[in-house]
């Protein structure tokens, strides 16, 4: 253990120096490493890669959420020694708190460093087009692989299918008349709730499931019936008219888009909602009149977005939705001539149940 009370004033701020200075540099180099190969295409994003990518995240998490709340335990527990007035059980624990601080430093910095230059190189990758990593996020191995089952975790717990069920029957019931019923949805993931929701409906429904990613572990099953297919391989949101063309379906008359391809089709940087209104426009052309588009609509603060990501990441409890829903990703952009002269909007339900419908009327 470090005796501060031994060292000089100097040979303290060496340690500290030493402690954080070199893993930051071993970090902040390693990323810049990683990021020059990755851009100059000397390396390619591998399995490897992705694997790396997932441990340091999760390294990230797990070893700050738990240095921090250590340091706050160890500095209520000064306070508390100083309010009582007990001078040598402050000393001792100051000296605790501070080896502490350095030895956990050599863990939390160069993570933290990763985490953070990767964090924005990847970003510049993806944006420049260097890197496309849709596709490495939900394979095995990759940094989103365990979210769906998290996500269908918490959708059971709060009964979300058969909300769904009963609120979409509520703002289309002539849906429900209708002698078949074609409901697709273009990012499935593994399609637990789609299968869910399967057992839940009339069997009038043909179910038809697909996604851009076509590696995704443990993905439903399509079923012997015909009601309910997964399509194998990949096929992007973006072009739906065709991909339905593939299986000989002309139009759907429910697309649920569930954290999905509107999701990503734009971020924080987008000024136009360009990538919104293409989506849109393809959709409306893959749906019947009347027929209508789900979204999940829940009304997240950014400070429950980070808890429930906290709690997840360190303690693997979900405690809710880890991310914005699409409705909060894509409200600004709402007021959008073409989607307010082809479709009809509307909320139901509540809380995490909140949904958002968008029915075909031209
Ligand atoms: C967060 S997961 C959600 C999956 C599923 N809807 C759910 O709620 O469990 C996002 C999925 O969207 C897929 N995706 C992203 N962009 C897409 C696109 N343009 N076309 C089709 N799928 C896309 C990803 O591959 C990923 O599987």
């Amino acid at each position: 253990m470090i005796d501060l009370s031994a060292l000089a004033i100097n040979d303290i701020a060496v340690k500290f120096l030493w402690y954080f200075g070199v893993p930051f540099l071993i970090g902040l180099i390693f990323s810049l490493v990683l990021w020059c190969t990755l851009r100059l295409q000397k390396i390619q994003f591998s399995n490897a890669l992705n694997l790396m990518n997932t441990i340091i995240d999760r390294v990230t998490f797990v070893s700050t959420f738990w240095s921090v709340s250590i340091l706050v335990l160890m500095f209520l527990s000064i306070l508390v020694f100083l309010v009582l007035g007990m001078c040598a059980q402050v000393m001792l624990n100051v000296n605790v708190l501070v080896t502490f601080l350095l030895y956990a430093a050599i863990i939390v910095i160069p993570s933290l460093t990763y985490y953070c230059v990767m964090d924005i190189a990847f970003n510049n990758l993806k944006s420049s087009g260097i890197l496309d990593l849709k596709d490495w996020n939900y394979v095995k191995g990759g940094k989103l692989y365990r979210w769906p089952d998290a996500t269908y975790r918490y959708l059971k717990k709060i009964n979300w299918y058969e909300n769904f069920l009963l609120k979409t029957k509520e703002v289309a019931p002539h849906i429900y008349q209708l002698p078949n019923i074609v409901f697709v949805s273009p990012s499935a993931n593994k399609g637990r709730i789609e299968e869910k929701l399967y057992d839940l409906f009339p069997k009038k429904i043909d179910f038809i499931l697909m996604d851009y990613s076509r590696n995704i572990d443990g993905k439903a099953n399509t079923k012997s019936n015909g009601k309910f297919t997964y399509l194998e391989g990949s096929f992007d949101g973006n072009s739906l008219k065709a991909n339905l063309a593939k299986v000989d379906i002309r139009f759907a008359d429910i697309i649920m888009d569930i954290r999905g391809c509107i999701w990503y089709s734009t971020d924080k940087k987008d000024r136009t909602g360009e990538g919104i209104t293409r989506v849109f426009k393809e959709y409306h052309r893959s749906l019947n009149m009347g027929g209508i588009i789900i979204i999940d609509a829940v009304k997240l603060r950014s400070k429950t977005i980070t808890r429930n990501q906290i709690f997840y990441k360190c303690l693997n409890l979900v405690l809710g939705f880890q991310e914005v829903s699409t409705y909060q990703k894509i409200e600004r952009f709402l007021e959008n001539d073409f989607i307010n002269k082809h479709f009809h909007k509307e909320i139901v339900g509540e809380g995490s149940n909140c949904l958002a419908t968008f029915k075909k009327i031209s």
